[in-house]
C-alpha cells in the first residue's frame, strides 16, 4: 500500500485536482480533521482507490467517497469496521482480544454479502456493487456513488418530519418490488429502515430522486451473544427490527421479517414516529397511522398494522402481498382490534336482546322460583 504518492492532491469530495488542499475552491468542501480510526484522506487502497471524505459511518462499517484511479470515476467504498470489537493500527484493522472469532466470521459474511449484492446489478433500486475484496486485515465493498440523501434525512427536513401516503408510496413501492426480487432468489435484507434507503438524485434540479436500497444486514446476524451485547443497538435497529431478529442466528427469519421492517419504515414516513420496539409493545397494539394524524384510508391502516404484527405468521408473508394490500387490491390477512376504537371514543353498546339473553334470564327467574317453593314446603313441613 502506498500513501499519498499519487502525484497530485485531490479534493476529498469532488476529486478536482488541486495544488494543495486547505478547503476546495471548486465545491467548497472544507478542510476537516479526520478521526484516528478512519483511513486518512489521500490514502491509496489496493493501488487503485484514492480515499476521500466520509459519507457515513454506522456501527458496522465506514463508508468513504473515493476515486477509482483506473476508471477515473468517483465511487463509494464501505470498509468492514464493526465498532467496539476492532481497532486500527498502521492502516490495518485488527480484532480486539476475545473478539477475533466473531470479527473473522463477520468479515467473511461481509464478503458473501458483497457477492450476493453484486448479483442484483440489473436491479435499478438496489445499490450497484462494483467490487469486493479483503485487504488491510479487513474487507471492502466498492459501490456506485449516489448523490443525494437518505430517506431519513429527507423526511426530517419536511414539515412535521413526515409525508403523505402518495409520496411515501412513490419512495417505497420500487424498493418493495426490489425486495421481492431479493426474496425470490432466497435472500433477505434484514435491515430495511429509512436510513438504509437512499434518494439518489441525478442533479440539483432532480426534486424526486430514485430510491436505492443500501446496506444488507446479513453479516450482523453472525455475531455471538457476547458480541451482540457489546454492540447493542447495532445488530438490531430499534423500532425497525422484528421480534424474531432479537435472537442469535435469526431463527424464523424470512421475507416476513423484511415486511415488518418495511412496515415500520412506512409508519415513520407517515407519522414522523418510529414504532415502539417489539419488546416494549408486549400485548399492547400499536396505534394506526390515522390515529397519529396521518391522512390515510382505512385499508392502509389495516395493511400497516398487519405488517407490524409481532407474530411473524400473522404478517403478510411476501412483500408483494403487503404492497397489494396498501394499494387496496387485497384484504389484510391478520385480525386486529377495531381500528376505529383507537381514533374515536369507544361507544357503549346497547344491551343485547338476543334470544340466548332472554333464555338465560328465564332460567334464572325459574330457578329462583323453584328454590323459593322448595323452601316454603320445607318450612310448612317442619312447623
Ligand atoms: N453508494 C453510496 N453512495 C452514496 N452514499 C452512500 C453509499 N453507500 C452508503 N452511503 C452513505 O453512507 C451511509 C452508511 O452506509 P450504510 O451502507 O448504510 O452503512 P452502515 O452499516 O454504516 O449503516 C448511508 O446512510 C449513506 O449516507
Ligand atoms: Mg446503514
Amino acid at each position: 500500500m502506498r500513501i499519498n504518492d499519487f502525484p497530485t492532491e485531490l479534493c476529498p469530495s469532488c476529486f478536482t485536482v488541486l495544488e494543495s488542499f486547505s478547503g476546495c475552491t471548486v465545491c467548497g468542501y472544507p478542510c476537516v480533521k479526520r478521526e484516528p480510526h478512519h483511513l486518512p484522506i489521500g490514502y491509496i487502497l489496493s493501488d487503485c482507490y484514492w480515499i476521500g471524505r466520509i459519507l457515513g459511518e454506522g456501527g458496522f462499517g465506514i463508508v468513504y467517497h473515493a476515486y477509482d484511479l483506473n476508471i477515473r470515476h468517483s465511487i463509494a467504498i464501505k470498509e468492514y469496521f464493526p465498532r467496539g470489537i476492532c481497532s486500527r493500527r498502521d492502516y490495518s484493522v485488527r480484532p480486539m482480544t476475545d473478539f477475533d472469532e466473531d470479527f473473522n466470521r463477520g468479515r467473511e459474511r461481509f464478503l458473501i454479502e458483497g457477492r450476493n449484492m453484486a448479483e442484483f446489478e440489473n436491479e435499478p433500486n438496489i445499490v450497484a456493487v462494483r467490487n469486493y475484496f479483503d485487504a488491510n486485515g479487513t474487507a471492502f465493498l466498492v459501490m456506485k456513488y449516489y448523490n443525494g440523501s437518505t430517506l431519513l434525512e429527507h423526511i426530517k427536513s419536511k414539515e412535521g418530519g413526515r409525508c403523505t401516503f402518495k409520496e411515501a408510496a412513490e419512495y417505497l413501492f420500487p424498493v418493495m418490488r426490489a425486495l421481492d426480487v431479493i426474496h425470490s432468489r432466497g435472500f433477505f435484507h434484514r435491515d430495511v429502515s429509512p436510513d438504509n434507503i437512499f434518494l439518489a438524485k441525478e442533479n440539483k434540479e432532480d426534486k424526486k430522486g430514485e430510491s436505492i436500497l443500501l446496506d444488507f444486514g446479513t453479516a450482523k446476524s453472525v455475531f455471538s451473544d457476547k458480541t451482540r451485547k457489546s454492540m447493542t443497538g447495532i445488530v438490531v435497529k430499534e423500532g425497525y427490527s422484528p421480534l424474531e431478529q432479537y435472537g442469535q442466528g435469526g431463527a424464523n427469519m424470512g421475507p416476513w421479517s423484511d415486511v415488518y421492517s418495511m412496515g415500520a419504515t412506512l409508519y415513520k414516513l407517515l407519522t414522523g414516529k418510529t414504532p415502539p420496539m417489539p419488546l416494549e409493545r408486549c400485548d399492547k397494539e400499536i396505534l394506526p397511522p390515522s390515529a397519529q394524524g396521518a391522512d390515510v384510508p382505512p385499508h392502509v391502516d389495516s395493511a400497516l398494522l398487519c405488517a407490524l404484527n409481532l407474530q411473524a405468521a400473522e404478517r403478510f408473508q411476501s412483500m408483494a402481498a403487503f404492497r397489494e394490500a396498501l394499494e387496496g387490491k387485497r384484504e389484510s390477512q391478520a385480525k386486529f382490534p377495531d381500528i376505529q376504537s383507537f381514533s374515536q371514543p369507544q361507544q357503549v353498546s346497547p344491551p343485547s336482546h338476543s334470544s340466548s339473553g332472554w333464555l338465560l334470564r328465564f332460567l334464572l327467574i325459574a330457578g329462583i322460583g323453584l328454590l323459593g317453593t322448595a323452601f316454603y314446603l320445607w318450612w310448612q313441613y317442619n312447623h
